[in-house]
């Protein structure tokens, strides 16, 4: 039977590091997947998430299931974390929270409830977005079209095409918002802007599902929640699918979150209802020891603060990282778009959006063993102190036809 199967296409961002894995070039870069690096190229542990370790190590003293939903407490920091300490939404019970196997399990599950309980509804997500953002929700059965959000010959928000957009949806639709660091652009949405769309979504009966996977990476964890909250004030229902892999460096642990806000204590009820049947047909429960690491920092106010240094010192890096690409950039005289480099400096968090087309981004595989994603969305946290210069040197390379 296996025989006449065929191959599939690797992925175009994990695949990515397994064809850098199999590069033999010593001099090889890898900025694909989004994963945070340090000055040496390594992806750490943070101290805060070994004590915590240590402490859940000792304490435990069973390997029971979860309940199908994950720990209440974890359920509750999240809300905290997305809306602020004592927000009324949580007084009111019209936001629940599932621990999911990481903000994509929570994107997948997500996409199951939207496709089985609102038949009809179709999801509109950016252009361009997330890679995966496609395959989770056409394998959750959801249909998809995408809407206007870049305006590629300046690299920076189209808003207008995006307002355009948003008009020809139907009530009923569901609209995906990247709720801070724009994966693949880094190109956000002002405060002003959030209100804009929050109340266009309002009044045509849009619901809102805002991915939240980089809370911390762009200004603060308050800053980057800002857009959610204000979505929060002004519509009535929301999904949330947040992650805890980069804030927290828990990328292999799978700890993410499903948050649903209802109109009333008794429809969150019922949707968390529906969520928890499509959770058990899944995995059934979710795996315990990242979810416990989360909440045991939470939990504790020291430790806590020691995880909120280690998230500055993450993001103080990156956007250090980029202001010393841009000027790398500048001193070669690379202009990666006509109207010139500045964009760069207006991206937040970890990825850039670089104006490098496919053509270039193969170039820069084959011939200097520089591995970014195809959109030309390179990982500026994978940058550091040694790699810069080659890598500049690289895309002035490829860029020099310009
Ligand atoms: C990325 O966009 O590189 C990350 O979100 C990792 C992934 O799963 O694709």
């Amino acid at each position: 039977m296996f025989d006449s199967v065929p191959t599939a296409p690797p992925d175009p961002i994990l695949g990515l590091t397994d064809a850098f894995k199999a590069d033999p070039n010593p001099d090889k870069i890898n900025l694909g997947v989004g994963v945070y690096q340090d000055e040496t190229g390594h992806t750490p542990i943070l101290d805060s998430v070994t004590e915590a370790r240590k402490r859940i190590i000792a304490a435990e003293k069973s390997k029971t299931y979860m309940p199908i939903t994950g720990d209440p407490a974890f359920g509750r920091h999240t809300q905290s974390l997305l809306l602020g300490a004592d927000h009324a939404l949580v007084d009111q019970k019209r936001i629940l929270t599932a621990h999911c196997p990481g903000g994509t399990g929570a994107l997948r599950i997500a996409g199951e409830y939207l496709a089985r309980l609102h038949r009809g509804a179709t999801i509109h997500i950016s252009d361009p977005t997330w890679a995966n953002h496609e395959s989770v929700f056409g394998a959750a059965g959801l249909p998809i079209e995408t809407y206007d959000y870049l305006a590629g010959e300046t690299i920076s928000l189209d808003f207008e095409a995006m307002l355009e957009s948003i008009e020809g949806m139907a009530r009923g639709d569901v609209i995906l918002l990247h709720g801070c660091c724009h994966n693949p652009t880094g190109i956000d949405l002002s405060s002003e802007q959030w209100r804009t769309v929050a109340e266009r979504i309002r009044d045509q009966g849009l619901l809102p599902l805002v991915d939240l996977a980089y809370q911390g990476f762009a200004d603060g964890l308050n800053e980057d929640a800002g857009g959610l909250r204000i979505l929060a004030s002004i519509v009535p229902e929301m999904i949330i699918c947040s992650s805890y892999s980069k804030n927290f460096g828990l990328y292999n642990e799978r700890v993410g979150a499903l948050s649903i806000i209802a109109s009333s204590t008794k429809a969150a009820e019922a949707v968390f209802s529906q969520i928890k049947t499509i959770i058990r047909a899944n995995y059934s429960n979710p795996p315990a020891h990242g979810a416990a690491i989360v909440t045991t920092i939470l939990d504790d106010a020291q430790l806590r603060k020691r995880w909120e240094v280690e998230l500055a010192e993450m993001r103080t890096r990156i956007n250090d990282l980029r202001r010393k690409f841009a000027e790398a950039l500048a001193e070669r005289r690379v202009k990666l778009i006509e109207s010139g480099n500045d964009f760069l400096n207006h991206q937040r968090g970890m990825f850039s959006y670089s104006g490098l087309n496919r053509e270039q981004v193969t170039k820069l595989r084959r011939e200097q063993a520089v591995y970014i994603v195809g959109s030309g969305r390179i990982n500026i946290a994978g940058i550091n102190d040694r790699n810069l210069v080659p890598l500049c040197d690289a895309i002035a390379a490829v860029t020099c036809a310009r």
